[in-house]
């Protein structure tokens, strides 16, 4: 973490999690967090987004209320789909965008993506763009190409002045939800990379602004080490968000650096 950029810690619930153990998990957490300096974001599953938000509003809890995907269109026949105006209708303020869930599962391209990240921007959603390489990617030496890819097509066409609000999350596919945690070198090489794309592109200025999440296996144990490093601004984490306890502890492990 560097001193001066903000953090972000962000728990992604996937498909976790019903309306009473959502709001019930922001009752404990947030005196558990009460005095963490790091801003804490949720991405819930979309029928827990207004009750939650309205549990978080409540308590005054500093927490922020998300979504994990949205659709690209603003409204229409899209049947099962859901509009950003329809999350911040519920109290959504974020949203997950490029998950390798969502790319893999559901054939997200660049190209859809980088629609929803427009659309986002544009209806008042902040976006949390995911990227990262697969292992077949990693050990055939391609990281650099896929995260430059990743990174110019999904923000192709963003306006400059739009961009250091996107927070980007760095999650090599192959250390989600499997316990193998990135090598920290190599967090800090990809994460480096990240900002010097951003900044080729964009200039220094909106590159040293925009923060970047680790993702991809971050539990209690190994927090510190990542956050740490000098250019991740935050974490991403799915199954430890899960629990209060241990998303707090992450949570609270950031206390301190910031300084
Ligand atoms: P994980 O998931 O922390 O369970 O690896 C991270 C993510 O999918 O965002």
């Amino acid at each position: 973490m560097k001193k001066g950029r903000s953090a972000v810690i962000t728990g992604n619930w996937k498909m976790y999690k019903t309306i009473e153990e959502a709001v019930s998990f922001v009752e404990t957490l947030s005196p558990l967090i009460a005095d963490s300096q790091v801003q804490v974001y949720l991405a819930v599953p979309f029928t827990a987004i207004y009750p939650a938000a309205e549990k978080v509003q409540g308590l005054k809890s500093p927490i922020v209320i998300g979504a994990q995907n949205m659709n690209d269109a603003s409204e229409g026949a899209f049947t099962g789909e859901i509009a950003a105006k329809m999350l911040i209708d519920a109290g959504a303020k974020f949203v997950i965008l490029g998950h390798s869930e969502r790319r893999h599962q559901y054939g997200e391209t660049n190209e859809l993506v980088n629609k929803k990240v427009k659309r986002a921007i544009s209806d008042g959603l902040q976006p949390v763009l995911c990227i990262g390489e697969s292992e077949s990617q990693k050990e055939k030496n391609e990281t650099e190409q896929v995260l430059r890819t990743q990174i110019l097509e999904s923000l192709e066409g963003v306006e400059r002045d739009k961009l250091s609000a996107i927070i980007l999350a760095y999650e090599p596919v192959w250390a989600i939800g499997t316990g193998k945690v990135a090598d920290p070198q190599d967090v800090e090489k990809e994460h480096r990379l990240c900002r010097s794309i951003i900044a080729e592109k964009w200039g220094d200025d909106i590159a040293q602004q925009v923060i970047i999440q680790y993702g991809g296996s971050v539990k209690p144990e190994n927090a510190s080490e990542l956050l740490d490093i000098e250019d991740v601004d935050g974490l991403l984490v799915g199954g430890a968000s899960l629990s209060p306890q241990s998303f707090s502890e992450i949570i609270n492990i950031c206390k301190g650096k910031l300084q």
